[in-house]
Parts: structure tokens; sequence; C-alpha cells
């Protein structure tokens, strides 16, 4: 039987914890409502754990994992490297955003490596890369990628430098962050005043550059990939309905709308998957999208943001090499979304991500790994991107068969 280890962070279970260090072994987050962040201004510490996962999505995940060996749980704390080093699995489930500084995402897969462990997703350059958003949009605007005007401030003494080459309105970020930590209407800047008061702010509260962006106005997606090399798939894309946010509200998909409007007992009519869009432009979302899966060196899976431009040219904001799999629907969590609109369960989207990880470094799988290796023969080959506008996958023509492959 495979020996699947699973490595990721858990929420602190109670708001107390709040600011103070990430407690190693966190308790149960039972219920859907302690996921959810509280409804306390952005940016006061409130956001410090968003990225990290509750008990419902580890279970979650543990529960598809164990279909394809023995799960054995490694929360990814400070004594990650010791309970890897003795439980020797032989491959790692890696959903761990981790714990401190700009490469937090890449320690989980860097210990792996050290340990000669095979793990699933990217590797420790692109997770790191990937949470530099002004490195990722280097590497992205090098290989002609679109992606929007951009500079880095440091000191706020560098802001007329860095927007002085950029148009008016701007989009403001801290650099290193993700799950809209940081990221609020008035991170939108129409004038220099605002500009100053936001990446004072922004320098303050979050240590850390601050990405100054020029503003692109259009429609909003994004897209969730799963494969390799020839074999990537962009799952049916995700539209942003922004009218369905309050009125008068910016339309971004933010702090706001992602973890205070939009809640499992009132969810916002937020995304239409299968975008609703013209076959061109959604062939035009998707190549950007495999674009800077494959510059990025993306592996296995990732969730790519796209907005267009003023002239309707799909542009990339950030990828995110590790996305997020709230498995509830009522949660509204992208991946998971595009999956279903694909055919395929949480199970197998999950399950897909591991045998993608699998194949590559040739790890058998399987609780009966003989029968296994033999369904895998016999599955069909794989196949590039399905087109945007077919109604789904025909019987027995899964994505999740096709990955499997
Ligand atoms: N340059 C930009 N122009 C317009 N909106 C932007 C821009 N950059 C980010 N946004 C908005 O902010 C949201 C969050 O930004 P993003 O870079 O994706 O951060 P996160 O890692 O927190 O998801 C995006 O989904 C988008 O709605
Ligand atoms: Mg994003």
């Amino acid at each position: 039987m495979t020996r699947i280890g699973f490595a990721y962070n858990q929420k602190p279970e109670q708001s107390g914890l709040i600011g103070t260090e990430a407690t190693a072994h966190a308790g149960t987050v039972d219920d859907g409502e302690l996921s959810r962040l509280q409804e306390e201004p952005p940016g006061s510490g409130s956001d410090e754990f968003a990225e990290w996962d509750s008990r419902e999505t580890i279970d979650a995940v543990a529960a598809a994992l164990s279909a394809l060996g023995e799960v054995i749980f490694l929360e990814a704390n400070e004594d990650f490297p010791e309970l890897l080093r003795d439980a020797k699995p032989d491959i790692v489930f890696n959903i761990a955003e981790g714990r401190y500084g700009v490469n937090r995402e890449a320690h989980v897969p860097a210990i792996c490596e050290f340990h000669g462990i095979p793990y699933s997703g990217s590797d420790p350059l692109t997770l790191s890369l990937c949470l530099d958003k002004a490195r990722a949009k280097e590497t992205l605007s090098h290989h002609g990628i679109p992606t929007a005007r951009f500079a880095v401030v440091r000191e706020l003494s560098e802001i007329a430098r860095a927007s002085k080459a950029l148009q008016l309105p701007l989009f403001v970020k801290p650099v290193h962050e993700g799950s809209s930590k940081g990221i609020t209407e008035r991170n939108f800047c129409r004038t220099a005043a605002e500009l100053e008061a936001q990446v004072a702010f922004l320098l303050s509260s979050y240590d850390q550059p601050v990405i100054v962006e020029e503003y692109l106005p259009g429609a909003e997606f994004t897209c969730a990939v799963l494969g390799n090399g020839r074999t990537a798939t962009v799952l049916p894309i995700v539209g942003m309905n922004f009218a369905s946010l309050p009125e008068g509200a910016l339309p971004i998909y933010g702090f706001e709308a992602k973890w205070i409007w939009d809640r499992p007992e009132n969810p916002l009519q937020m995304f239409d998957c299968p975008a609703h869009i013209d076959p061109a432009l959604a062939r035009a979302i998707e190549r950007v999208t495999l674009d800077a899966y494959r510059v990025l060196g993306c592996r296995d899976w990732s969730r790519i943001d796209v907005r267009l431009d003023a002239g309707g040219e799909p542009n990339v904001v950030e990828v995110n090499p590790l996305p997020g799999i709230l498995p509830d629907p009522a949660d509204n969590s992208c991946f998971p979304k595009a999956a279903r609109a694909a055919g395929m369960s949480y199970d197998e989207l999950i399950q897909s991500c591991l045998r993608l990880a699998a194949t590559r470094q040739r790890v058998p799988l399987g609780r009966q790994l003989r029968k296994v290796r033999t369904v895998s023969k016999t599955a069909p080959r794989p196949r590039a991107a399905r087109s945007r506008d077919s109604d789904g996958p025909a019987a027995g023509d899964t994505v999740a068969n096709r990955l499997s492959a």
C-alpha cells in the first residue's frame, strides 16, 4: 500500500489566537463559521491566517487521498522535518502554505527534496517566485505574457519615481501575500494623494514592499489548471460577476468580497462557471493561462487570475501554485468549482493532483497496487486543453480519466 504523507497548515481554532504565533497543534475547526475570517478591518491582523486550511478542508483532502493509500498526517509545524524523516512516506501531498517569511510556501517542498521524498505540486523555486507578485510578473513580462505594468515601492520616498512611468488609476498590493490579504477597495488609487496614503498604510501594516500596478478595468476570470507539459488542461473558466457585489462596490475580488460579503448563509452569486464568454476570448484566456503556467514552472495544478485590460486583452494578475480547495460548494472555492463544472468530484480533483505527481515521479499509488497499475495502463491517453464551449465531458471521457492516464 502506498504511504501518502499529507502536509498542511491548519488555521488556529479561535479568534483569540489571531495576531499571536501560530499554534503548532491548533484544535478542530469544525464549523464553517470558524473557517471564515473575523469581520475586523483587513490589515489589522485579522487576515493573518487567511491562507491556512480549516479542519474541514484537511479532513476532506485526507478522505480523498485515502482511496489511493494510507494517509499520514504531517502538520507543517516546527516538528515537520522530523515527522517527515521518521514517517518516510512514498509521496507527500502538499497543501501547506507555510509559516514564516517570503519563502514560506517553499519550505515543505524543500524539506521533501532534502530527504529525497517525492511530493505533489510545484517546486520551491516556483512557489517562492509566485509568492512574489513582482518577480513573477518580471518572468511573465520577459516571456511576453501580458500583465499590468508595475513598480515596486520599498519605502514611501520611492513613490514618485515608481509611479512616474505608470498611468493612474493604480492598484496597490502587498508584494508577498495571497488570499486577498491587504487587498481592499482602498487599494484602488485615483490620485497621487490616495496612492501615497494607501502605500503608507500597506508598508506599515504588512512590513513588506508594495507592488503598484496599473489598474485593469475589464472583466475578471480565474482559471484552474491541472496537468503537466502538453497534458496541462484548463478546467472551465470561472468568471467573476461583480454585479453581485453590494451597490457601488469596486469591481475587484478583494478581501471584502472573498471573506466578508460572501458567506455560506448568504452567498454572493459571484461566479459564472463555465464563464459565458465569447469562444475566441475563452481561447485567449486559456492561452495566457497555460503560457503563464509553463513559464513559471507550475506542476500538477495551479489557479491563475486573469483580468482584461482597457483593450479587452487578457492579462495575468497572479499565479497560485497552491490553490484554495475548500470542499463545501457553499464556500465558493474556485478550483473545486471549476472541477465540478468539468464533471469532477472533489475527491477526483484531489486524486487527480496526486496521480499527476505520482506519475511524474514514478511512484506507484494504491491500496492494492497491482490492481491500480493495471487500471492506469488501460486509461485513455491525456489530451490538451478542452474546448471551452463544450457542454462538458462525454461519458467515459472525464478530465479525471484523461489526467490520470
Ligand atoms: N492590476 C489590477 N487591476 C485591477 N484589479 C486588480 C489588479 N490587481 C489585483 N486586482 C484585484 O485584486 C484581487 C486580488 O489581487 P491578487 O493579486 O489576485 O491577490 P491575491 O493573492 O490576494 O488573490 C484580484 O482578484 C483583482 O480583483
Ligand atoms: Mg488572486
